[in-house]
């Protein structure tokens, strides 16, 4: 198939696909129509060369860091899911999430410019902040997520996280897509920790969305990806200016591996969301954890919020121990639970977040809730803090 004919086929998808339920989407994302004799979803193209013609320009793949038809169907697949069926959303790939992130950063910012972020989000995009754009005369304001909307005048790009990674606090999208509309700046939402199938936020007013497709997305903890998916034709083709100039690419065979996972993601969203919730509540009255938040929670300070704008409120937990000791006392008494400091796949871990130099308590731990069987991870998580003084 050429790539407009891709285009085609992937354009019907995207819009058939509305209406339907999430594990439907999930499913048929990216995939064209039937082709007798073809694989549903076609293998990992790995050849960097590609046969080129002597009608030259004419070619729709011709190296592979430009162009090749495992992205096109991995990125058709994300556009219908971050899209909602707006066929106008297109997608880039990138080799993890903080190529997707940084991208970004470089094709928008210019020297004067105001970049907004999140205080209390993923700390390697301050790092990336501070480290390589304040030197070139770039000013970062640092704002915790639920105040965001009050901080964004004068600013050029706005590049929210909700929920936050790892504190779970929650912005109001749509406030603040109508604040920066006001004020002229760009929104960005980085959409990791709630995934398509929790949060829509282009169709909450974002211009961009970005996320690392490492975590729930692809959700078995095998691969690193990311991806930035946005209407904005003229910013996506600079976008991908960049991502060919720089080569932040995704391999084939991971973008295989995501698409081929993409089929699974609401089952395992499901799962973990209800996992999230049962251990949330029980954590809520155990007398060793306190400041349990997670946004599903009925009293949680970010459920309002998150209730308007969330239909998934996400397989993450957080909780604070009496002490760092605390936390590995927990994971050595857990027999279910292992210290991890990714997230989103199909086991259960916790992460210390002080040890990565988060601004949070010695005892701050991140729980990622897996697939496992609600009961037994609920036994488990109790008789384990049940060991802890
Ligand atoms: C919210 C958030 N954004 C971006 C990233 C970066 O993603 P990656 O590890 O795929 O580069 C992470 C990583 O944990 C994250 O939590």
């Amino acid at each position: 198939m050429s790539s407009a004919q891709e285009d085609s086929a992937q354009e019907g998808s995207a819009q058939e696909g509305r209406g339907r339920g999430d594990s439907t989407r999930c499913v048929r994302a990216g995939i064209g129509p039937a082709r007798p004799g073809q694989p549903m979803l076609p293998g990992p193209v790995l050849a960097a060369p590609y046969h080129l013609s002597a009608d030259e320009g004419s070619e729709s793949d011709y190296y592979a860091r430009v162009s090749n038809p495992g992205w096109r169907g991995l990125e058709a697949a994300i556009s219908e899911l971050e899209g909602d069926g707006d066929a106008a959303v297109g997608c880039a790939v990138f080799g993890s999430g903080m190529s997707a992130i940084t991208v970004l950063l470089r094709t928008v910012l210019r020297p004067g410019d105001v970049l907004v972020l999140p205080s209390d989000g993923y700390y390697l995009v301050r790092a990336y902040a501070t480290e390589r754009l304040v030197p070139q005369g770039i000013m970062v304001r640092e704002c915790a997520t639920p105040a965001m909307v009050d901080a964004v005048a004068g600013a050029r790009l706005v590049l929210a996280e909700t929920p936050s990674n790892p504190g779970l606090d929650v912005v109001d999208l749509q406030s603040l897509a109508s604040a920066c509309r006001a004020t002229g700046a760009l929104l960005a939402v980085d959409n990791t920790t709630a995934t398509p199938l929790g949060q829509l936020p282009l169709r909450l007013g974002a211009d961009v969305v970005v996320a690392s497709g490492t975590k729930s997305l692809s959700g078995h903890s095998d691969l690193l990806m990311g991806y930035l998916a946005t209407a904005d034709a003229g910013l996506l083709a600079a976008v991908l200016r960049e991502r060919t100039m720089s080569g932040s690419v995704l391999g084939p065979f991971e973008a295989w591996l995501a698409h081929r996972s993409l089929g699974s993601a609401a089952l395992r969203l499901d799962r973990q969301c209800a996992n999230a919730g049962a251990l949330a509540e029980m954590m809520l009255h155990h007398r060793a954890v306190h400041d349990v938040r997670w946004p599903g929670l009925a009293g949680d300070p970010a459920h309002t919020v998150a209730a308007s704008q969330m239909s998934r409120f996400g397989g993450l937990v957080r909780g604070v121990l009496a002490s760092a000791d605390a936390v590995h006392a927990l994971v050595g008494a857990s027999e279910l639970i292992s210290a991890a400091t990714s997230f989103g796949g199909l086991h259960t871990t916790v992460d210390r977040r002080a040890r990565w130099g988060d601004d949070v308590a010695p005892g701050f731990f991140r729980l990622s809730c897996g697939i496992e069987d609600t009961e037994d991870l609920v036994r488990d998580l109790t008789r384990a803090l049940d060991t802890l003084r």
